[in-house]
């Protein structure tokens, strides 16, 4: 049986720790539990995180815990690797993630699991396809947080070169979690109009969208506020049943010309997780760039095939 108010967290790192302490501030849910390979580390991140509940006056418990607590959770979030070193690419992660999430998935499957998968482990796209072939659940239940971080640096890149509040924006970054990303920037709305109105410099704000994480890693060495306040969002959307649309990386399934692999592109989110794929629009160019980006997605997600075979046959 299923508890709707429970969230495990795989991998208490630098990432699933922040996702952690930005779902307990939040009361997003009642019971937050921490694993990790590395058991200390899972009990002493969650011992802190209790620490900061107390003065803000948060009721959720959060503590550390097995694997198996993943059978009647909610929501599990899959933030298992290591941070990305600098002058890294997410891609050149591929072999050690497929390694660590294959290990991982055969033990899910050992355990059985009921709730939603939110992967964050890149290389995003190629982790969160492999993930849900390898638990072969449906499309809805098993998606990566993709280019929903970078549409937040977008959208916060626009509200500073337009002087306006962020909250005016609506737009989304989609195709790869990397380099290959892009923006449909025909489908951006500030303040209600077309980004035209404002005259940015798109390819500007495209480089720069794609390149604050790898300057966030040269100063800290991990990024992590970000995608923890991008991945509780989600969680908060699932939880309540809210039905906004975010850019998730789900299977294509013949939206945008493409089928058979996971690439960023809106969603509706709710109870059921990614309920459905939004189709926008795209002009005939920015169509161009999301099929090179699903091209990059395509070749190493048949690398990340050679590394591991899996029993299950790639489709597409
Ligand atoms: N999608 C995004 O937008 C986004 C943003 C930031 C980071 N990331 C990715 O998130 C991942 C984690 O980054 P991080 O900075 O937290 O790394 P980290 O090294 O700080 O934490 C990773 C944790 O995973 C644990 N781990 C490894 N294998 C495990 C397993 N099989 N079971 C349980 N725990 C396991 C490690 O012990 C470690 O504590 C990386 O792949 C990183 O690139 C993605």
């Amino acid at each position: 049986m299923i508890k709707q108010n429970k969230i495990v967290i795989i991998g208490a790192g630098h990432v699933g720790s922040h996702c952690a302490q930005a779902l307990a501030m939040q009361e997003l849910c009642g019971e937050i539990v921490l694993t990790d390979i590395d058991k200390d580390k899972a009990a002493a991140q969650a011992e802190d995180i209790v620490d900061a509940l107390v003065y803000p006056g948060r009721s959720v418990v959060v503590r550390s815990g097995n694997l198996e607590e993943c059978a009647d959770a909610a929501i599990i979030i899959v933030a298992v690797g290591r941070p990305r070193k600098p002058g890294q690419t997410r891609l050149d992660m591929l072999e050690d993630s497929i390694r660590m999430i294959h290990a991982l998935t055969e033990q899910l499957n050992f355990i059985g699991i009921g709730g939603i998968v939110i992967t964050i482990t890149n290389p995003a796209d190629i982790v969160a396809d492999y993930v849900r072939r390898r638990l072969k659940l449906e499309r809805n239940r098993v998606f990566g947080t993709g280019t929903l971080l970078d549409t937040a640096r977008m959208i916060r890149i626009l509200a500073k070169e337009c002087r306006v509040s962020p909250c005016t924006i609506q737009g989304y970054v989609l195709g790869e979690h990397g380099d290959s990303s892009m923006i449909a920037f025909s489908q951006v709305r500030i303040g209600g109009l077309d980004c035209e109105a404002y005259n940015v410099d798109k390819e500007q704000i495209l480089e720069k969208t794609r390149s604050i994480g790898m300057d966030i890693i040269r100063g800290k060495l991990s990024t992590e506020f970000g995608i923890a306040q991008a991945c509780a969002q989600l969680c908060r959307c699932i939880m309540k049943d809210e039905k906004r649309v975010m850019p998730l990386s789900v299977l294509l399934d013949g939206e945008y010309g493409q089928r058979g692999f996971h690439a960023g592109v809106p969603c509706l989110v709710g109870q059921g997780g990614a309920e459905s794929v939004i189709r926008l629009s795209l002009t005939p160019g920015e169509k161009a760039l999301f099929d090179a980006s699903c091209k990059t997605i395509w070749q190493h997600r048949d690398k990340a095939l050679s590394i591991v075979p899996l029993k299950t046959r790639w489709r597409g």
